[in-house]
């Protein structure tokens, strides 16, 4: 082969490939809209209640798709296998099954675990739309781009939006009670909890996170602060619980532990260190017990790479939150150390999130 061909097809093929990459960059957005079509057309419940692998023509069947979409639906089980959300074999016939894997099965609406509650509310325009206007915040002088959007904060749009507000708060439930069933079985967690007598879950939603500890340890005293439009009329089933309405830059009710589950991803440093100090003021010092539990990302946590998890996380906040980000271990210790807190350990027990907890002077 002529040399100067050879070098062609080299630089041809290596433009291509880009050409590849970008599209996949380009379109990657409908893998989250192929996701959460499955979510709501039922797929991954249809295969669940089927009890054993689907045929295309079953599965379509089941869904009760219009007639002329029927032919459609291989094109979103396709997406779905290469997505590893669904798994695919073949009939003795040769015909095509499809069946659920973990991710899927996550996802069905009746898992005890399920995230489908999550997706959903992560994938509503309300929240999705503002990444449309990162770069005109990049210019302006908007607190977010959701404030460039909607005009106002996150939090304040929950407050008057009951659509809105029962969405997200049904999606960080959902989250909560993940959360909270792999950390009740988690010994580090029970080690945390020792001695605790009392403990406040600031910013802690409709307190589905608090219940489980009151569940497990029914002799800790648990207290949910959030703000009104959240907890309003929430019940506490007889648990050692209560429910308290205001605003954590204010004031957090007195406490052995506080508990911050993904609140300080949501807020700029010098907000953090608002919260922080609160919190301070909440505990006892750390010969007596008093300690801060926070669940959120450490990114790069001992030399582990950033999973594309984390980043693009930290992207969601970057569109939604007011300066909210995910942080690198060196960017929370300095946090902890303006906020004074002299020492915090790091437990990597959630997947890409930790559990951080610290320890007031
Ligand atoms: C990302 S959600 C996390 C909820 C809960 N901790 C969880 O992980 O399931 C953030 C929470 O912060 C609450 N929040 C926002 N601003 C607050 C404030 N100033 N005082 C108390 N709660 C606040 C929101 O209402 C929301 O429930």
């Amino acid at each position: 082969m002529d040399p100067s061909t050879l070098i062609s097809y080299d630089h041809n093929e290596e433009l291509l490939n880009a050409q590849t990459h970008i599209w996949t960059y380009i379109f990657s957005s409908l893998n989250s809209m192929a996701l959460k079509c499955a979510i709501q057309l039922q797929i991954p419940d249809t295969i669940h209640k089927h009890g054993k692998p689907m045929t295309l023509g079953e599965l379509a069947t089941a869904l009760s798709l219009h007639q002329t979409k029927c032919a459609s639906l291989y094109r979103i089980t396709r997406l779905l296998v290469h997505s590893n959300f669904l798994s695919k074999s073949k009939l003795v016939n040769g015909e095509e099954t499809f069946d659920l894997t973990i991710n899927s099965k996550l996802l069905l609406k009746d898992h005890p675990m399920s995230l489908a509650p999550f997706a959903l509310a992560m994938f509503d325009p309300t929240l999705t739309e503002p990444a449309h206007h990162l770069s005109t915040w990049f210019r302006n002088d908007d607190v977010s781009p959701f404030h460039t959007l909607h005009g106002c904060g996150i939090w304040e749009y929950a407050g008057n939006e009951p659509r809105f507000n029962d969405y997200f708060n049904k999606a960080m439930t959902s989250d909560a009670k993940f959360v909270g069933d792999i950390l009740m079985g988690d010994v580090v967690f029970k080690g945390l909890l020792e001695g605790v007598e009392s403990l406040v879950d600031v910013a802690g939603g409709t307190g589905t996170l608090a219940k489980a500890i009151a569940n497990n340890y029914p002799s800790v005293k648990c207290t949910v602060l959030d703000l009104p439009h959240v907890v309003e009329g929430l019940k506490t089933n007889g648990l050692n619980l209560d429910f308290v309405g205001g605003d954590m830059f204010q004031f957090i009710p007195s406490a052995d532990a506080v508990l911050l589950k993904w609140i300080l991803h949501d807020w700029n440093d010098d907000d953090c260190l608002k919260i922080l100090k609160r919190c301070k003021e909440a505990i006892p010092c750390k010969d007596e017990g008093g300690k801060v539990i926070i669940i959120d990302i450490v990114l790069d946590i001992q030399n582990y790479n950033i999973n594309n998890a984390q980043l693009l996380f930290d992207m969601a906040l970057l569109s939604d939150a007011i300066g909210g980000k995910e942080r690198t271990e060196q960017e929370w210790k300095q946090l902890f150390i303006k906020a004074g807190y002299d020492d915090y350990k790091i437990f990597p027990i959630l997947g890409s999130r930790s559990v951080i907890v610290l320890y007031p002077s």
